[in-house]
């Protein structure tokens, strides 16, 4: 057993399985409300996602009053999941606190001692690596440098700019809201992705800070009976998958 780890549990692959494919994208949910302890522990898997050098750069907003749920759902473009959906949470990509992230990633190393090489990548490389400087002039030079050494040896080429700075926050985000999508299905609850919505109305209603992006709003509750509109299908898998 590795003691950093754990010991690994048995997996049962076909409950996995089961879980990821009877997730859908619902769009018409029952009229049950979604227990706290289950969001709970949904968002807390969550945030169990792989995300970059562990900066965790995203945040979950979740709207179950129902005169800020209406409003939200309007800002949804009305749609049906959003309409129906006793619960909606709006999942935010951070590209801006991976400071204050990694002060707390100094401060919460949860053993004894910090590595070294821990102590020194939070302290002085992520300063640098994500810091784009005012107007991105910062990752501008870090580029220009990164394309002269890159000639002759590999290099990080990037996040160099505000805007792979978002790119880089939503990654993140994504993988811990596909996270929250599966655990709710393993709860017995169902969701629906959004991007369909007005950005600008959400970032209104929920307040949200400056510089949060609206990864995905996603309709949270039971699926109802008609939730599910069509068969699920997806490409043939040599389109996509290339064994090199
Ligand atoms: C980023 C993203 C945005 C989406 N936006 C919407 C949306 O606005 N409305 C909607 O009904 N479904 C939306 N979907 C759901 C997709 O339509 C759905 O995942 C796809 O058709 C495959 O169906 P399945 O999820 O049931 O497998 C979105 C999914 C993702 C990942």
């Amino acid at each position: 057993m590795n003691a950093k780890a754990g010991a690994l549990p048995d997996i049962n692959l076909e409950e996995f399985r089961k879980v990821v494919r009877s997730r859908r994208s619902i769009r018409r949910f029952k009229d049950e409300p979604v227990p706290k302890e289950v969001l709970d522990d949904c968002l807390e898997l969550a945030t169990l996602a792989p995300n970059s050098s562990n900066l965790q750069p995203w945040e979950f907003y979740v709207v179950k009053t129902p005169k800020l749920k209406t409003k939200l759902a309007d800002a949804c473009l009305g749609q049906n999941a959003a309409k129906t959906a006793p619960v909606l949470i709006a999942i935010v990509a951070r590209p801006d606190t991976w400071r204050e992230n990694a002060r707390l990633a100094l401060e919460e190393w949860p053993e004894n001692k910090m590595p070294s090489i821990v102590d020194k990548y939070y302290r002085k490389i992520a300063p640098i690596h994500y810091n784009q400087g005012p107007f991105g002039v910062l990752g501008m030079a870090k580029k220009a440098a990164g394309l002269v050494v890159g000639l002759s040896r590999p290099v990080p080429r990037g996040p160099y700019s505000p805007n792979e700075m978002k790119i880089w926050a939503t990654k993140s985000t994504a993988l811990a809201a596909e996270n929250l999508m599966l655990a709710l299905r393993a709860h017995g609850y169902d969701s629906c992705p959004m991007e369909g919505f007005d950005e600008c109305r959400v970032r209104k209603l929920l307040r949200l800070p400056r510089k949060g992006l609206v990864t995905m709003v996603l309709a949270v509750g039971k699926r109802a009976e008609d939730g599910v509109y069509n068969q699920q299908y997806r490409f043939d898998q040599s389109r996509f998958v290339h064994y090199l």
